[in-house]
């Protein structure tokens, strides 16, 4: 897959269309706007009948140099989800394993699925953690973001699993990880957003516009607590 050197990776869905349309070009930039989807096998991984699917959304400058890509991944549960995402990141590596381009991963999740040793909470809204060599992209959040206690423990899955492949590859990235629910009203997660949205859009000399962001957080939210591929992990 042909991306731009800073590729946006949404893997969980439940706020992708809130930053894709609150990201918007800088008006003095004059980017366009280009769109396709993938749809890679999972052949590889001993899946048939599913296939690793998404969005793109790329901003390209007037040169016609790609500056920013959005990736959106389609939902998928485990264990099906680790090998989509693995596909993807593969695919990103093209050929040359060695130009990459720098990820930066978003993420918002509840945050009953954040822990700190005997429980005790998290306090900021929105933490980082940094992965890989350091690039202009990469230190420009680093700078804005609080990095995330070494000791917190993470009960979600999609976060988890980006984690672990990202470690593995350890190609230059960064996971912004919102926490939502904290307070228990709807403003704030939308503020959340709207901060996590702010700071893609700084690193990636983009902007965001809140008013084009559509939140609906009921339609949004709630994954089953019990999924049901947990139970054949006995
Ligand atoms: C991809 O785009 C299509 C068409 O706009 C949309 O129906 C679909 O939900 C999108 N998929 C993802 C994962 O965003």
């Amino acid at each position: 897959m042909k991306t731009a050197a800073k590729v946006i990776f949404i893997v969980d869905g439940v706020f992708a269309t809130a930053i894709i349309d609150g990201l918007q070009p800088n008006p003095s930039s004059s980017f366009e706007t280009s769109k396709e989807s993938f749809d890679l096998s999972l052949d590889r991984y001993g899946i048939t009948d599913a296939r690793a699917s998404g969005n793109v959304t790329h901003f390209v400058d007037n040169t016609g140099v790609n500056q920013v890509s959005i990736l959106v991944l389609k939902k998928y549960e485990s264990p099906i989800l680790a090998c989509a995402i693995s596909e993807v990141l593969s695919s990103l590596a093209g050929e040359d394993t060695s130009i990459m381009p720098s990820l930066i991963f978003p993420f918002l999740v509840d945050s009953s699925k954040l822990k700190l040793e005997r429980k005790k909470s998290l306090d900021e809204n929105i933490y980082g953690i940094q992965i890989g060599p350091q690039t202009d992209v990469i230190q420009a959040l680093a700078s804005r973001h609080l990095k995330a206690p070494s000791s917190m423990q993470i009960h979600h899955e999609p976060l988890s699993c980006v984690l672990q492949l990202v470690r593995v590859l350890k190609t230059a990235s960064f996971i912004l990880i919102g926490q939502s629910g904290q307070h228990k009203t709807r403003v704030d997660d939308f503020e959340i957003i709207c901060e996590i949205g702010e700071s893609l859009a700084s690193a990636t000399s983009m902007q965001f516009v809140k008013e084009k962001v559509t939140w609906n957080p009921t339609k949004a939210s709630k994954e089953p607590e019990n999924e049901p591929w947990r139970a054949l992990y006995g």
